[in-house]
Formats: C-alpha cells, structure tokens, sequence
C-alpha cells in the first residue's frame, strides 16, 4: 500500500479534525475556500463501528468523497482487536491512512481508557498502534504533550516516536491544560531535536493555537517542522489555508469555485474596512476576505449539505447554525441576520433570507 504521507509536500498542512465539524460538508467548504494538503475525518469510536449496527451509525462521520485525498481516517478507543478489525475495513473503504486518538481528555473518553488517557497506559497505547497497522495503511498518531504537566513531554513522546508511525502530530499542551493555556511553541525545538535522535522518519507535526498559513509558515522556518495542523482557525478565517493573501482590491478574484464568484451575489454592503480588526474573538489582524466572499461560502456550505445530504448520508439542518457565526459577522447589521438565520428551518429558508 502507498504511503501517501511520503508525497506530501514540505511543509505539508493539514486541516484537524473536529468533531461535529470537520465532516464531508464541511472539509469541501474549507477545500472551496483554500484546501489544505491533508484531510482527517472528525473521530470515530473503534467500538461503535464494530458493533453490530456500526457501519450504520458511523457512515456519517466516514462518508468522504475521491476529490478529498487524501484523507485520513481517525480513530480512538481501547480494544486493539477493534483496531485491528476497524483498520482492515478502513483500508478496503478508501482511506489513505489511519490516525489514532491520543489526545481527547474529554471526561467520556478519558474514562473509557480512550484518548488522552493512553497517555498513562503506554503499553496498550503501543499495542493499538500495532492493531492498526493490519489493514496495511500508514499510521499516524496525535496526541498531547502529556499527562499534566508541559515540561515532561520527553518520556511520552519518546515512547510513541519508537512505535514506527509516519507522522506524530503534537497538540502543544497536556491532558490537564485542556486549552486554558497557550500552545507551548517554546517547546517545539526540543521535540524536533528528539524526533531528529529517535524517528528521524516519522514526519512531525505540530498543533494549537496557529491561526492560519502564514502563522504556520512562521513556526516552519523558525524551527523546521515537517507539517502544520490547523483546526480553530477556520472558524475565524475559512480561508486560513490560502497561499497568497489577496490584497483587499483583488480578493474578489481568487475565488475559484462558481459559488464565490461575485456575479452570483446580491449582497451589498462594505468590502474590507482597512485597520478595523474583524474578529473581535481572536487576535487575527484583519479579515482580508470581504462580507461577499463569506456569504457565498454559506451559500456554498447551505448547498453542500444538501446535495451530500442526498448523496452520502441525510444530515439535520439544525447543527448547521452553528457554523453562521463564522460567515455572518463584523459587519452592519450582522447580528440581527445571524439572528433571523437562527430561526430557519432548511436550507431554503437561510438561502431566501441570505438574498
Ligand atoms: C469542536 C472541536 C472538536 C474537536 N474534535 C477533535 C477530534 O475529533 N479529534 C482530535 O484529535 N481532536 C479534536 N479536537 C482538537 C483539535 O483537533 C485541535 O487539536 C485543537 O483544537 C487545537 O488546535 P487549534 O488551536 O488549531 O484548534 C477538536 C477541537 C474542537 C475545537
């Protein structure tokens, strides 16, 4: 089996997954807007889907099409024969690798022994890893940097950098700290210099708190990381994964998708503001993507869900208000559409109120 982690490009970025968010709708907005190199699905419970109704109650959160590759399934539980079961059907439905759990420290995780609690069982956490090579496709893990505290990651992540896998992707912080500090970026060279002694194979990425490409790019040439994982940062810029930032006069025109074309749109009102810090919820600088980009993407997002909803697996239109607030926003009159957009009941009726 190809490992496709061998023919990403250097640094490579990953869009993280993200439950409840980062499903086939979802990834195809971020993949619209500025796709990333690799995608991974939200996480899937190894005992669910090997449950006798199982393939049915996880074909949502796996359901994924070709255009996505690769794509990486993730994984999280306890039982290595779930592991070894799950990856050998994995393998047959298409994924192009296999990405274990280690770092959720929700309560219901953690107490199934799950996520960030193999961070204590190291021992189950190496056989799991050796379950989910069966189906033949490559294995990756992310996880934290341990258990409590930050300054002693070396034990932990040493013992998974010597389990052979093709990429550890580390979310700079522990189990404890859940996401109440900053990401410790002032570890960073420390990791990559045992990396660099133990797996000089195993490709490196690193996680938390980065906001977009250019942040990513940062770390990567301060530190020479392998790949940049970013997941809250879409919220506040979906378009977190561009390459080239467009000036405020042509943004209009990087926008490849027929959904963002301007023509389309009947939405008027002001385009970028400059010095006006867009996102009052994060410390991004400025929004150079204008109020007619964002609403056309949830015009895309609304059909999205539609035509997947058809397609893969029906999906309730009730979650997606959650994602208004990402595209409605920093503008005239935003609250008072996001507001009325709360109280749609389909597709149709947002899209009528959106023009
Ligand atoms: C809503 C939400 C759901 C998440 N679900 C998962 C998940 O299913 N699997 C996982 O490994 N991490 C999950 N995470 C953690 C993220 O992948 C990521 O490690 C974390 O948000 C830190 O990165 P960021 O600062 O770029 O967001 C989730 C985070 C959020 C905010």
């Amino acid at each position: 089996m190809t490992n496709f982690w061998n023919n990403l490009p250097k640094p490579f970025f990953a869009l993280a997954p993200m439950e409840a968010v980062t499903d086939v709708v979802w990834r195809h907005v971020i993949a619209s807007a500025a796709k990333p190199d690799i995608f991974f699905t939200e996480f899937v419970n190894a005992s669910s889907f090997c449950s006798p109704k199982g393939t049915h109650s996880t074909r949502g959160r796996l359901a994924f099409t070709s255009d996505e590759q690769p794509i990486v399934a993730q994984i999280w539980g306890n039982k290595p024969d779930e592991f070894t079961k799950m990856s050998l059907a994995l393998a047959e439905m298409g994924y192009a690798g296999i990405d274990i759990n280690m770092g959720c420290p929700d309560k219901s995780v953690i107490k199934t022994g799950s996520g960030s609690a193999l961070i204590r069982t190291p021992e189950l956490a190496g056989e799991l890893i050796r379950a989910a090579k069966t189906g033949g496709l490559p294995v990756s893990v992310k996880t934290r940097l341990g258990d409590i505290k930050a300054n002693e990651w070396q034990d932990w992540i040493g013992f998974l950098l010597r389990q052979d896998i093709v990429n550890l992707t580390v979310h700079l912080r522990t189990r404890s700290e859940m996401s109440k500090v900053k990401a410790h970026f002032e570890l960073i060279p420390d990791i990559k210099k045992l990396r660099d002694e133990i797996a000089p194979n195993t490709l490196l990425t690193i996680n938390g708190d980065i906001r977009d490409r250019e942040h990513g790019m940062e770390l990567v040439n301060a530190y020479g990381i392998d790949g940049i994982m970013i997941g809250r940062g879409v919220f506040s810029n979906p378009f977190a994964f561009e390459k080239f930032r467009p000036s405020p006069a042509n943004s209009l025109d990087i926008a490849a998708n027929k959904h963002l074309q301007p023509e389309d749109d009947k939405v008027s009102g002001p385009l970028f503001v400059p010095g006006v810090k867009p996102f009052a919820s994060c410390d991004i600088e400025r929004n150079i993507h204008n109020k007619k980009e964002l609403l056309n993407l949830l015009n895309l997002h609304l059909d999205l869900h539609d035509k997947y909803s058809s397609e893969l697996e029906p999906r309730k239109f009730d979650p997606l208000k959650r994602f208004f607030k990402i595209y409605i926003r920093d503008f005239p009159g935003a609250s008072e559409l996001r507001e009325k957009l709360m109280h749609t009941k389909n597709t149709e009726e947002a899209r009528r109120l959106l023009k």
